[in-house]
């Protein structure tokens, strides 16, 4: 048996234009290896440039990678592209495909006739997925005339009506309102464990999605993949050190406090009238000292916390910065 997924050494480089005709090589994925198993649902989460696209691109058959292999059920993506596209759907966040003239269930169908459906089955797997993305009332609409949402939702729906077994989700609940992104995440849930030997690849940058829907999460930033578990063992790497949130009015600067012994990361987000610090201790009691250094300086500490840790705590640990902070600037 082979893994769904398997992934050797890959790498992409990219040449990007910088000012005045000069190149400069990105390294999109350094030599990432990776194996996931039949029935997975599996999470790559990072920041934005972290390499999650071109992962999911290169996988799905859409750019070759620079060197290394990537098979997809036991099939190499380079060699034999056409195999692999016989057996996976992707669907990217964002997207704008399809054509405006037609409406969202003429859409749907005609996908569905591209992987040769039968036409009952189609039109019964059709009905089921408005249903499941709450597009019912918009079966008819033109889809030129959708929000960015609803067509966002169409889009999903697409990725499965051909009930493929492999499926690539390249950020899939972007730009959806919080009650459609839930739908959608249960949805995701209960595709693959209704349906044995599926297999889902996800890209996101929220963590809670990372650690509520998936089975195993790879940690990934600039093209490198740093860590790579279950988001319960993951956290668990955290779970020894203290994990405090602090709010804090008054404070110029917080080199100081990074800088302190016993402190092995802070992450300050400067907000309207205070800065939220997030702080990783390697022990409880470093924290007296940090609020005697605190209140020292003339500050005022206006909330404190110990939290367990987040996937973003164990992103800030390997990292060294917030993914949060990153996508804020989205
Ligand atoms: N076609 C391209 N040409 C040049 N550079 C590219 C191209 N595609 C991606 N890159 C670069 O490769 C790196 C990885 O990009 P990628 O799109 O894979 O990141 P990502 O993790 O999907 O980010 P995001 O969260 O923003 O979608 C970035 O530095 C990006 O600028
Ligand atoms: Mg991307």
């Amino acid at each position: 048996m082979h893994p769904a997924i398997e992934v050797i050494q890959l790498k992409r480089l990219f040449r990007k234009k910088q000012a005045r005709r000069t190149w400069r090589t990105v390294v999109a994925l350094d030599s990432v290896d990776l194996e996931i198993e039949e029935g997975e649902l599996f999470g790559v989460l990072g920041p934005n440039g972290a390499g999650k696209t071109t992962l999911i691109k290169i996988l799905a058959t859409l750019l070759l990678p620079t060197s290394g292999q990537a098979f997809v059920d036991g099939i190499d993506v380079v060699k034999d592209p056409f195999s692999v596209r016989r057996r996976i759907n992707m669907v990217s966040g964002g997207e704008h495909s399809g054509y405006g003239i037609l409406t969202v269930r003429e859409t749907l169908w005609m996908f569905s006739q591209f992987y040769g459906v039968p036409g009952r089955v189609a039109r019964q797997r059709i009905e089921e997925l408005l249903r499941v993305v709450g597009l019912e009332e918009e079966a008819n609409t033109k889809i030129n005339r959708l929000s960015t949402g609803m067509r966002q939702k169409m889009n999903f729906a697409r990725g499965f009506v051909s009930d493929p077994k492999i499926v690539f989700l390249d950020e899939p609940t972007l730009g959806l309102d919080v009650g459609a992104a839930r739908d959608v995440r249960n949805f995701i849930k209960s595709w693959v464990k209704d349906r044995p030997g599926r297999t889902v690849l996800l890209t996101t940058h929220y963590m809670t999605e990372a650690e509520e829907l998936c089975d195993r999460v790879a940690i990934i930033d600039r093209g490198k993949i740093l860590a790579c578990d279950t988001p319960e063992n993951l956290k668990r790497r955290v779970k020894k050190d203290s994990v405090f949130h602090l709010e804090v009015e008054g404070l110029a600067s917080w080199d100081g406090l990074r800088g302190l012994a016993g402190v092995k990361q802070l992450v300050a987000t400067p907000r309207d009238g205070f800065t939220e610090l997030r702080f990783i201790l390697e022990r409880e009691d470093v924290l007296s000292r940090l609020l005697g250094e605190i209140t020292n300086h003339g500050s005022r500490v206006l909330y404190l916390k110990k939290t367990e840790p987040t996937l973003e705590d164990v992103f800030i640990e390997l990292v060294g910065r917030s993914l949060e902070v990153d996508t804020a600037e989205r």
